[in-house]
């Protein structure tokens, strides 16, 4: 099948890019509100009520990320992504494409396995769960690494890709 090449990512696309982004890191910076609801409740008291929203957010942040990929992946499929820039290396669009497989793994797995963990009660996904924290920022850090490598040092305008 010959591969989709739109000259640009569509707004829709640039859009949810970064609400997914943000929202990720609303995941991993708050979740321990989750934990400290668990804990109130476990020991007979109740939360008080910033941890309660905050809490509850862990778990409708993460069912609206899964929403939200589902439809990126959607779109992904059905417009595809732009060439790499021009005078990329066929072993750093390797490299490339093989990172950003990972991110869509990865936020599949995550709001999944915590679904299956918290509304179904699959103990074992919790360890799938457990290993999100630091899948995503071993990623984030090489994928903003490489967007500034690309902003800075080559200065091809690939965030404006993205914005
Ligand atoms: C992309 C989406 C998500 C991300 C990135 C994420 C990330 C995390 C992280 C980093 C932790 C702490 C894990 C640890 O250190 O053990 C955690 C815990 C947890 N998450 Fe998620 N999560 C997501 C979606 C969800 C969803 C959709 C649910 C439930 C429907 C959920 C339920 C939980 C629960 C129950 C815990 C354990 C809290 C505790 O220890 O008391 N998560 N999540
Ligand atoms: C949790 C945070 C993030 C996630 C999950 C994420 C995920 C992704 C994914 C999956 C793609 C590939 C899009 C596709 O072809 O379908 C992408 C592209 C891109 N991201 Fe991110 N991203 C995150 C944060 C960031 C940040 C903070 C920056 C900027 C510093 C950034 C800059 C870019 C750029 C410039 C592209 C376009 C690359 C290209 O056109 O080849 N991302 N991102």
């Amino acid at each position: 099948m010959p591969k989709i090449r739109p000259a640009n990512y569509s707004s829709l696309q640039k859009a949810l890019h970064w609400i997914i982004a943000l929202l990720i890191f609303y995941q991993i910076t708050f979740v321990e509100y989750l934990e400290k609801m668990g804990e109130a409740f476990r020991s007979g008291g109740m939360p008080d009520t910033l941890t309660s929203i905050l809490g509850n957010g862990h778990i409708v942040s993460g069912c609206t990320i899964l929403a939200l990929v589902l439809l990126r992946l959607w779109l992904r499929i059905k417009n595809g992504a732009p060439a790499e820039p021009e005078g990329t290396s066929p072993l750093m669009a390797k490299a490339a494409t093989a990172a950003h497989h990972t991110f869509y793994l990865i936020l599949l797995l995550a709001p999944l396995s915590g679904i299956a963990m918290y509304f179904l009660g699959f103990r074992q996904a919790g360890a799938i769960h457990h290993f999100m924290e630091p899948a995503f920022l071993l990623l984030i850090t090489l994928h903003v690494g490489a967007a500034l490598w690309h902003q800075f040092i080559i200065k091809d305008k690939l965030l404006q890709r993205m914005i």
